[in-house]
């Protein structure tokens, strides 16, 4: 067995130090962009005089061997395999002989590696874009079929004003927005060919850089070998946009819980997405969406990770580069799993109005009753402070707001009328409502075709 870069060494790598060095226990998983950067290299080899022809169309043919063998699993590793690079490079030889080793020319698996991995997350931008348009689906699908189903809103998880069920999903759908269009700037982030730059003084043989752009499906190229090889930021930037999202998910995960609970009652989850437990025989719990909300702790933890790598690096290539793929495999790997998750459990989820309606209490209108005030042409604060004197006053009659009869109310303020019955009612506080992005049925109804317009891809 001999390393590709054997040469100057007289004695074996200790067999412990093989495999801390080794990678290929994770990055085989990018054969195809190995692949694909290598053909594009042979073509810029040809182009520059350096191999001929049958030479690049032998190496090519070849090349496509090997990435058959990766893609039905057959391809046999050596035991001195050290990286998917070398793996693939030592294959090629054995199928096409001495002229294999002509491929490495002017190359280094410095800009190699930078390149196979640009290619492979701007896959994975790709893919996880389209994981989330079917979430999104699910949550535009589920919120058009309950837009107006009203239910209690919190804030500081108490009782504040009416919404609807549909109000409530859709703001966690834009979130979602968010997250698309951050993975679009990753994907132009890494849309930089860093090939060419070598080891890290750049390659010595004239290679059109421009054209193995072009070829490669990047929009520009590095214009500095040093950066080439050492630049993680797309990296760092998949797992941030991975965290962020995580995080929705998270946040989703942990209202739907909450919701899920026999205090609130307003959701059941599905059989198919709930497990139960192995003492208690009634328990149904929630826990696809404990892992959604616990796993974002990891897309956190691989984001801070790399980014702890990063921070005492010099410019140019070191070892530690090679700590960036598995943080960014795993969040890839983890987004597989939570969002179309959340899309099935979304998919499934019932609803019970019956619990929502029960919480919708008369205490949630204090705002409109104020704001009722305000058109009779009292001053906000001043209104406040008169609501605030008949919910005291309800308290201390032990009755609902709405029930406060209006001599009452007239014994506060002079401003209260006969038809202050019409503002103690949900559908009015709703209706009222109707600014872009607020809870009125036609505001609501703008919201959602916003929304179906933002998830086309
Ligand atoms: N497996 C290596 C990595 O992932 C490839 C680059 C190795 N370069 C080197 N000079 N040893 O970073």
């Amino acid at each position: 067995m001999s390393k590709l870069w054997g040469g100057r060494f007289a004695k074996q790598t200790d067999s412990l130090v093989h495999q801390f060095n080794a990678s290929i226990g994770f990055d085989s998983r990018l054969y195809d962009e190995d692949i694909t950067g290598s053909i594009a290299w042979a073509n810029g080899l040809l182009k520059a005089g350096i191999l001929t022809e049958s030479e690049t169309e032998t190496i090519i043919t070849g090349l496509e061997q090997v990435r058959n063998e990766f893609a039905i699993s057959s391809f046999e590793f050596a035991p001195d395999d050290e990286d998917v690079h070398t793996a693939v490079e030592r294959r090629l030889t054995e199928i096409v002989g001495e002229v294999g080793g002509k491929l490495h020319t002017g190359r280094s698996r410095n800009d190699q590696v930078a390149t196979d991995f640009r290619l492979w997350v701007r896959r994975a931008c790709n893919e996880v874009q389209t994981w989330l348009v079917d979430l999104q689906q699910a949550m535009i699908a589920n919120a058009e079929t309950n837009l107006n189903l009203p239910m209690p809103g919190y804030t500081h998880l108490q009782h504040a004003q009416p919404i609807t069920w549909g109000h409530w999903l859709l703001s966690h759908f834009w979130p979602l927005v968010r997250d698309r269009k951050r993975l679009e700037q990753v994907h132009a982030q890494a849309g930089v060919l860093p090939l060419g730059s070598g080891a890290l003084a750049g390659t010595a043989f004239p290679i059109d850089r421009e054209a193995l752009a072009a070829e490669l499906g990047f929009d520009e190229i590095s214009q500095n070998s040093l950066d080439g090889v050492s630049d993680r930021d797309f990296a760092a930037d998949f797992l941030y946009a991975s965290a962020m999202l995580g995080l929705h998910l998270s946040r989703l995960s942990e209202q739907l819980i909450l919701f899920s609970s026999s205090e609130f009652g307003f959701v059941r989850l599905d059989d198919s997405y709930s497990t139960g437990s192995s003492l208690m025989p009634q328990k149904k719990n929630p826990d696809t969406l404990e892992l959604t909300r616990g796993k974002s702790g990891r897309l956190i933890g691989n984001l801070t990770g790399l980014l702890t790598t990063l921070k005492g690096l010099p410019s140019s290539y070191d070892k530690d580069l090679q700590e960036d793929k598995e943080p960014v495999f795993d969040a890839f790997d983890t987004l597989g799993m939570v969002v179309p998750v959340m899309a099935g459990l979304i998919r499934t989820l019932q609803l019970r109005p019956e619990r929502m309606a029960a919480q919708l209490e008369p205490s949630l209108l204090a705002t409109d009753l104020a704001d009722y005030l305000v058109k009779k042409g009292m001053p906000f604060r001043q209104a406040h402070g008169v609501v605030g004197q008949v919910v005291a006053l309800a308290e201390e009659m032990g009755v609902a707001l709405t029930a406060v009869t209006l001599p009452y109310l007239q014994s506060i303020s002079s401003y209260f009328e006969e038809d202050v019955t019409a503002v103690f009612q949900i559908k009015s506080a709703l209706e009222n409502r109707s600014v872009t992005g607020a809870t009125s049925p036609k505001a609501l109804n703008d919201q959602l075709n916003e929304a179906k317009k933002r998830t086309g891809r």
